[in-house]
């Protein structure tokens, strides 16, 4: 069963199989779509509201609309082309007015067609109050760059000015601030994991929706970026081992938000919510005797239960060990504590959304250490080093950490290779993590765990 990631002219392609090596196939050409931005402000600082004005406002070709990159500012110039031809952003509204979403729509007996529901704009377009839209505005853009950038009305003029300071037009004038690796992953998982209000919960899932699944590093490569990342004094950065910190900071902040989401579907909806568990323990065919989960006694829990997701921390933990190994240890407990009710189906709602706000609370202790961590060769070279160690506790978890590895291993391998030059068996052997997770219900762990040794026995 391929249910994940339906797309038209892409069919079952998945996230990490398009970012390996299939990028140039995957271009839908017609992105024509416009869209509306909707945006968690910083803060409400200047007195004046601020209104979403559209993509059209950036679109001249001397502004950010020039076809290819130019050279006479500080940024690309082209990042509306970028978008408009080749970021999945640009297709939000439609995807909901494409027979896929519309099908979702009439399962879920949605009142409205999906792309008038609120409950699907929230995510796929700027969705916001009439108030907050200035004449330009138009919903049909889809997640268009005052989905991430903020609302543009009180920054357009003065972000153009040659004295503009990104500080200022943050604290001032609303524009948020993606700089900081930190924010941007929050407002990434503002759509790739939910938030209060922003939700895909096992009854969209099962209608049709894609499952969500994020790792910083992989994603903004698939984006593709739009932008040139720089130093914090403003200079382009060409640290090859930037890769490394985005992989890092994204793990972080997606436990920490996990662990709220968790604490918010403890608190109402539906309970036990599946999809906050492993999906292939429930949606994996049925191999007869002596399967390789029998075989492997269900480690951990009782025979039968559906485990927790844990894929957040099963790598994140190798990183967050060395950084702060005290904060971590506690880390560890409060997250099996997670875990063991979760995969309970514990009826005491209140014991998991306390407990999960409490590991949320750690993780987000952890942030800071891991933000301001130094990143080196070495580093990535060690942490590779023990995630191939570790492979058959990591491939035990289940399909949804095995992804979360594949991702990682890619993302790793390929900072290290910008730095140290490649390793083309190493490259091989994760292509071959990628086919493995390539179809989850089919998903081996034994399998998976050999070709991640593999992947070990490959590196520097
Ligand atoms: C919490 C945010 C969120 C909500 C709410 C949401 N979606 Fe999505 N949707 C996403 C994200 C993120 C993706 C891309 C997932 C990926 O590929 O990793 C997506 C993908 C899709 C796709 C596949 C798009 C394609 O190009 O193939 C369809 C169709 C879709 N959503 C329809 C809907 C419908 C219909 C609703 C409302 C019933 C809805 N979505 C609600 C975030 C959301
Ligand atoms: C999915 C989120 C997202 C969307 C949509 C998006 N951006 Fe971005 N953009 C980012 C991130 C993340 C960065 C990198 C951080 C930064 O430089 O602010 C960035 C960087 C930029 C930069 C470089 C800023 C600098 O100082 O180097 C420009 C210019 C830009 N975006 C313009 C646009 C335009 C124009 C659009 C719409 C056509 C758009 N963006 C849509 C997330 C997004
Ligand atoms: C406002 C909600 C929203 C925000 C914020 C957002 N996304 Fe998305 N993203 C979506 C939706 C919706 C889709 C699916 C669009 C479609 O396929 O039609 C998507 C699709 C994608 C895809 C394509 C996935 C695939 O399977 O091909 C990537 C990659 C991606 N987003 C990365 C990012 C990154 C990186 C950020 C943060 C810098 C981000 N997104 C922020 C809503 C969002
Ligand atoms: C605790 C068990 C359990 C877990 C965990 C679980 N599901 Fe399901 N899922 C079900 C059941 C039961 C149904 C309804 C089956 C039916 O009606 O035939 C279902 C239905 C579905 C369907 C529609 C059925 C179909 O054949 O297309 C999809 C798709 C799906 N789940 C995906 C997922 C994904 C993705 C996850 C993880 C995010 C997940 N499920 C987690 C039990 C589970």
């Amino acid at each position: 069963m391929v249910w994940r990631r339906v797309r038209i002219g892409c069919t079952g392609l998945s996230v990490a199989l398009i970012m390996g090596a299939y990028a140039a196939s995957c271009q839908t050409p017609d992105r024509h779509l416009l869209y509306l931005l909707r945006v968690a402000s910083a803060g409400e600082i200047q007195s004046a509201p601020p209104k979403y004005v559209g993509p059209g406002s950036c679109s001249a070709s001397a502004c950010h609309g020039s076809i290819r990159p130019r050279s006479a500012t500080k940024v690309l110039q082209n990042e509306y082309s970028t978008w408009i031809a080749s970021d999945k952003h640009a297709h939000g509204y439609k995807a909901l007015t494409e027979p896929l979403g519309q099908r979702i729509g009439a399962i879920l007996k949605l009142p409205q067609p999906a792309e008038k529901s609120q409950r699907c704009l929230i995510c796929h377009a700027v969705s916001v109050a009439p108030a907050e839209q200035a004449r330009e505005f138009d919903v049909a853009e889809g997640v268009s760059c005052e989905s991430c950038h903020g609302p543009a009305s009180l920054w357009l003029g003065p972000h153009i000015q040659p004295t503009a300071k990104h500080s200022e037009m943050v604290e001032k004038f609303h524009l948020y601030d993606n700089k900081d690796l930190v924010k941007r992953t929050e407002k990434c998982l503002t759509c790739h994991l939910g938030a209060p209000g922003m939700s895909v919960d096992h009854e969209l899932i099962a209608a049709g929706h894609p499952d969500l699944t994020f790792e910083l590093d992989s994603f903004t490569a698939v984006e593709p970026p739009h932008w040139v990342e720089k130093n914090p004094d403003g200079s382009a950065s060409a640290d090859p081992l930037f890769g490394v910190k985005a992989w890092a900071v994204g793990q972080a902040v997606e436990l920490q938000q996990s662990m709220m989401r968790l604490s918010r579907r403890a608190k109402s909806g539906p309970w036990p919510e599946f999809s906050e568990m492993d999906c292939m323990t429930c949606h994996h065919a049925l191999t007869g005797p002596g399967s390789w989960r029998q075989q492997a006694g269900f480690e951990g829990h009782r025979p039968g239960d559906p485990p927790y997701n844990i894929s957040r921390y099963v790598l994140f933990k190798h990183f967050a060990a060395e950084v702060d190994p005290r904060l971590n240890d506690q880390l560890a407990a409060e997250t099996a504590r997670v875990s063991a009710l979760v995969t309970g189906m514990s009826a005491d709602r209140a014991a998991v959304e306390a407990t999960a706000n409490h590991a949320a609370e750690l993780a987000g202790r952890m942030i800071a250490g891991i933000r301001d961590a130094s990143y080196d060769a070495a580093r990535t070279q060690r942490l590779l080093h023990s995630i191939a160690a570790d492979a058959d506790t990591i491939a035990l978890h289940g399909e949804r950490t095995a992804e979360q590895a594949t991702m990682t291993v890619d993302a790793l391998y390929i900072a290290e290779a910008k730095a140290n030059g490649p390793t083309p068996a190493t490259r091989q052997a994760i292509d071959g993590l990628f086919q493995l997770v390539n179809n989850p219900s089919a998903y081996n762990g034994p399998q998976f765990a050999a070709q991640l040794k593999k992947v070990g026995s490959t590196l520097r």
